[in-house]
């Protein structure tokens, strides 16, 4: 991973701007899932290093843009940049991130470029379908999952399949694992939103639900509410939370184990990627422990 800090921090040089430098010096790296990814699939090649750090920097320009859409004031833990030094500079500090990241590509395959830089359409592609949801009650719970596949799954995929390529692995295998490791993971993050708190969280707890979003517990939970309670659900989404319409929430889920019902198709999904990385111990790794997070 340290090869993957040395290009990141050799792009960002590259670009040649000291403010650029020291904003992205603000950010926190995180668990750069996608590098580590890239680098256990294509361990030896010597472009891995390279890819990884393409990713990462896509993946933080996308949480830029992200967090001004979302209205996010924080991120992993610390002020967002939109929060510290305002929308626009946030919004210009992921274009520079992405562009460097797209130009970077060219040393790439074409096939790989392709890949990776496609991702970034459909995942641009699936945070505007999850703006249009949040704008409204979402019970659909396969509508809900075909938007995360677009906004999370993919770049994961993307990688996944761009390393395989890079060291001529079996790409599709490897796209399966990366896009139900991608969707497994996001709906832990939907369950740790509920379950856990702001301090490990490194954001607000329950946010999603205020923002609109109803993510697989909330949609688990309206199937199985009464039509009164439907209604308490509907009138509380997409605004504040009180305090009893929170523990109200936490409450019914329990009864109905919404959690449980969410976590199980994490499971399954992760499962189905584990099947056709059975032989691959480090692959199957991090797909326990990125399950185990949960708890
Ligand atoms: C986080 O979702 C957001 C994403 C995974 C994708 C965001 C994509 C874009 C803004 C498209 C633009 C892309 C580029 C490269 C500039 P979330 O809001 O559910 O998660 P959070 O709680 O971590 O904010
Ligand atoms: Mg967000």
């Amino acid at each position: 991973m340290q090869r993957v800090e040395h290009e990141i921090e050799r792009l960002i040089k590259e670009i040649d701007y000291d403010e650029v430098t020291r904003l992205f010096g603000t950010l926190s790296g995180g668990k750069r899932l996608r590098a580590k990814l890239i680098l256990k699939i294509a361990t030896n090649h010597e472009q891995a290093p390279l890819l990884g750090a393409i990713v990462e920097l896509i993946h933080a320009a996308s949480l830029l843009h992200d967090d001004v859409i979302d209205e996010s004031t924080l991120r992993r833990g610390v002020a967002s940049v939109n929060a510290t030094d305002g929308s626009k500079t946030a919004v210009m500090l992921g274009d520079i991130l992405y562009s460097k990241a797209f130009s970077s590509l060219v040393e790439f395959d074409k096939e790989i470029a392709k890949v990776v830089a496609s991702s970034v359409t459909t995942l641009s592609k699936g945070e505007m379908q999850d703006v249009k949801m949040a704008q409204e009650f979402n019970s659909d719970e396969a509508k809900y999952l075909d938007m995360l596949y677009l906004k999370t799954a993919t770049l994961i995929e993307s990688a996944a399949v761009g390393a395989a390529l890079l060291c001529g692995k079996d790409a599709e295998k490897h796209g399966v694992y990366g896009r139900n490791l991608g969707l497994s993971f996001q709906i832990i993050d939907d369950i740790l939103d509920i379950t856990s708190d702001e301090k490990t969280l490194g954001k607000p707890a329950m946010n999603d639900f205020v923002e609109g979003k109803c993510t697989l517990p909330y949609i688990y939970l309206y199937e199985a509410l009464n039509s009164e309670d439907k209604q308490r659900l509907e009138n509380a989404h997409a605004k504040p939370l009180s305090q009893s319409d929170g523990m109200w929430i936490k409450q019914k889920m329990g009864e109905f184990a919404c959690i449980e019902k969410s976590f199980t198709l994490a499971k399954e999904l992760s499962n189905e990627a584990m099947q056709v990385m059975k032989d691959d111990e480090e692959l199957v790794q991090i797909l326990q422990t990125m399950i185990q997070r949960s708890y």
